[in-house]
This record gives C-alpha cells, structure tokens and sequence, in this order.
C-alpha cells in the first residue's frame, strides 16, 4: 500500500488522523489549562536549535528573520511547522535538549537536530542517540523528583505524553546523493524503517503509548536535489521535481506506513498516527499559484538565481548569499528547508480536519490502523 501519494483518499486519511491525535491526546480547545507534553525525534525539519547548542555552531542571518527577528538554530527564515503544531496545542515551543541556557522542558522536549539520520552521518546525534538522550532525560527527571527538585513532567504525564518522530529525509537523500544506484538506495529503506521500529518500540516497552510518526517529503522537489541531480529535463515530472527521487521517497514512507499498522496491530494499547507530509508539501508546491507561491522550485535564501538558486558552496548564511525580499512567497527557504510561510500551511493543513469528524476518524483510525 502506498502512503506518499498526492491527493486521494490517504491524503484524507492523514489529516483526519490527526483530529484523533490532537482532540484526544491532547487538550480539547474547551478544556482550558489541560496540557500535552510533546517528544520530538527528528532531524532539521524540527530541529528547534539543537545542532547549533550541540556542536557550538552558530547560524547566521538572514535565518530568522520573521517572527523571531533573531537567529534561533532554526533552518528556516521563521517557524518550523513543529512550532506552529505547539502553538495549536497551546504549549511553549520545544526547547532544544542540548541547550542549556532558558530551556523550560515542562511541556516536553525536543530531541531533533539538524543533520541528524537513522544512520551515522557527520552529525553525532543518530536517531538510537536521541532515544538514550531521552531516557536519560527521564532517569534525570525521576531521579531529581524522589529529591524533590527540579522538573514538572510526572510518571504519568511520560506516559501521557505523544512522542512524535520525524525520521528518514536524511538517510534517503545521503543515500540518493551518494554514487550508488537507485535500486542500491531502495535496498537501504528496510534497515532506515528497522532502525525507526527499534526507537519506537523502545519507547513502548519504557511506557510511551501516543505516537505520532512523520513520512518524508517530495524530496525531489528540494532546489538541492534539483541543483545536483537533475541531468537534463526528462528526468522531471509534470510539476518539475526529479521523478526517481521523489520515488526513492515514496517507496520509503510506504515503507513506514506498512511500519506504523505492524506496530499498532502489535502494541494493542499504543495509538500510532501517521501524516502523510508528502501528500501535503507536494500538495503544496502544486497548488502553489492558489497559496500565492511563487517560483516553488526555487530557494528564496541562496546563490545563482534561476531555475533553483542554490549552489552548494554558496549557501544562505554565506557572504554575499542574498535571500529574497521580506514579504516574498517562496515555499523553499534555503534549497533544502521550508520556509515559515510554507511551514504555516502545512501546520495547517495537518490540523485542519473539522472536529466534528472526529468520531470518523475514530472509527477509520480504528479500521486502518488496527485500534
Ligand atoms: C515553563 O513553562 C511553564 C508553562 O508555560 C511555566 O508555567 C513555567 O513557569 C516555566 N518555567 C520556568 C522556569 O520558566
Ligand atoms: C535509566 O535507568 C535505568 C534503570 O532505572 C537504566 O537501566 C538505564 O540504563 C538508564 N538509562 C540511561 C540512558 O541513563
Ligand atoms: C560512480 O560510480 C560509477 C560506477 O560504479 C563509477 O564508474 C564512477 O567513476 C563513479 N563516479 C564518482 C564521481 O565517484
Ligand atoms: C537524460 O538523462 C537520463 C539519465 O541520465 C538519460 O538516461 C537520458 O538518455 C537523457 N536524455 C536525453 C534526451 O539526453
Ligand atoms: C563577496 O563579494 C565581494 C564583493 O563583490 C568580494 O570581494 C568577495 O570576494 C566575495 N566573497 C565571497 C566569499 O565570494
């Protein structure tokens, strides 16, 4: 069964999933001062500022420029859709793990860095590194409560708690980007979805029981892939992304979406949602001219001017890397990250399923994912 198609039932699906999540797991609007707690495991698509507080990096303007008119870690010109999700939740943004300075974890944590793979990359923060991060996080917690300090997540507020994934765009594009063929990058999916099964089950088996589990995106829609791959023009599709690549993405979160229902026939008592984020970013960039997106192909930060504007020697942060004017709509920021007017739409769209069909998608939840 294929997850990543645009459009179509599925896409329905995702976002009706999502109510379930967000109404149920988490606050109803109505219930005032109820509040979710969020663990987030991921790479720079949630990456909230961890790379930059755990290697000591710093990234530079024009990243931030909107809504937090100062650099944050974030890749992004503002908001990730992560950010956006918590606002909807009513909770505090996700403070990095790894920062040490003004973080306030008592509405969760966010163990996402930039970078960061199933895989070992350069970036020493693997997806197994960020679980132990998370259970150390928890033996601290439990640890400092019995001596009746520091933070406010209790026993039951773990268990209640939704932890959310967002895994895989690095250990597939790695792969693409690498000189081996696309059937060697397929042969690597069972072992990036092995390595997700094994930090979702650990979770499980230390008592979390709310997951929420991301798909990847069209990654041959990135301005990067675009700018490396692309050979000539009969390797796009219809919209102007790299088919192959978009497919290596698709075969993945199949993939995943198999991974979620074996994991929810498995776990009786877990509640998995999966979101369809490819049906909703290639919604987006085809549908671009509806949102007021322009040039969707294309980096608003980077370097070389059209098709893509992104040159992997000159990216944005550089000297003499320009960005589009404030105000401009462009769905890429950097080549590789969405912008925050993207992110905005795509937070909403994962949110958007009205609440009164909540009891729907109870009961689809329930047919397609075994609860
Ligand atoms: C952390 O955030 C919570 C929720 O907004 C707030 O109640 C608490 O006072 C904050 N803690 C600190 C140390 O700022
Ligand atoms: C957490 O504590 C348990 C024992 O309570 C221990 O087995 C485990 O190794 C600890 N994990 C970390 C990462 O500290
Ligand atoms: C890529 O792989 C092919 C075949 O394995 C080889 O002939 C070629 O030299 C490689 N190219 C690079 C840049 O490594
Ligand atoms: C375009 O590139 C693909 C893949 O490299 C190649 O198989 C094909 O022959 C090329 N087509 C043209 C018209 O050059
Ligand atoms: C940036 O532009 C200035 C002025 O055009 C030039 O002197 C300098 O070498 C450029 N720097 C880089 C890193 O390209």
């Amino acid at each position: 069964m294929t997850a990543g198609v645009s459009g179509g039932p599925l896409f329905l699906f995702a976002l009706l999933l999502q109510v379930v999540l967000i109404h149920v797991f988490c606050s109803l609007p109505t219930v005032v001062h109820s509040k979710c707690i969020l663990f987030n495991f991921g790479d720079s698509n949630s990456d909230t500022g961890g790379l930059m507080a755990g290697l000591g990096l710093y990234l530079g303007p024009p990243a931030g420029r909107r809504f937090f008119h100062k650099t944050t870690g974030r890749f992004c010109d503002g908001q990730l859709y992560i950010d956006f999700i918590c606002e909807s939740l009513k909770i505090n943004f996700l403070s990095p793990y790894l920062e040490s300075s003004g973080s306030n974890f008592s509405h969760g944590v966010n163990f996402a860095v930039a970078g960061a793979a199933t895989e070992p990359t350069a970036i020493p923060f693997t997806l197994s590194t960020q679980v132990l991060q998370f259970f150390h996080f928890k033996n601290r917690t439990r640890e400092l409560r019995a001596q009746g300090l520091g933070l406010l997540i209790s026993e039951k507020g773990f268990r209640n708690a939704v932890y959310s994934f967002d895994m895989g765009q690095n250990d597939i594009s790695i792969a693409l980007s690498s000189n081996v063929s696309y059937s060697a990058v397929i042969e690597k999916i069972p072992s990036i979805l092995s390595r997700i099964k094994d930090a979702i089950k650990s979770i499980y088996k230390n008592g979390g029981r709310k997951f929420w589990v991301y798909n990847t995106g069209p990654l041959g829609c990135l301005p990067q892939m675009l700018a490396f791959l692309k050979k000539n023009d009969s390797v796009l599709d219809a919209v102007g992304c790299l088919a192959t690549v978009n497919n290596a993405a698709k075969e993945f979160n199949a993939g995943l979406w198999g991974l979620c229902n074996q994991i929810s026939s498995k776990y009786k008592d877990a509640t998995v949602v999966y979101t369809d984020m490819f049906a909703i970013k290639y919604g987006l960039i085809t549908n671009h001219a509806k949102y007021g997106f322009v040039n969707p192909l294309m980096a608003c930060c980077g370097y070389g001017g059209t098709p893509y504007n992104y040159r992997f020697s000159m990216q944005c942060g550089e000297p003499n890397v320009t960005a589009c004017p404030v105000g401009s709509r462009y769905i890429s920021w950097d080549g590789v990250h969405y912008t925050e007017a993207a992110n905005s739409i795509i937070a909403s769209k994962i949110l958007s399923a009205k609440l009164q069909m909540r009891m729907v998608a109870e009961s689809l939840s329930y047919a397609i994912l075994g609860r």
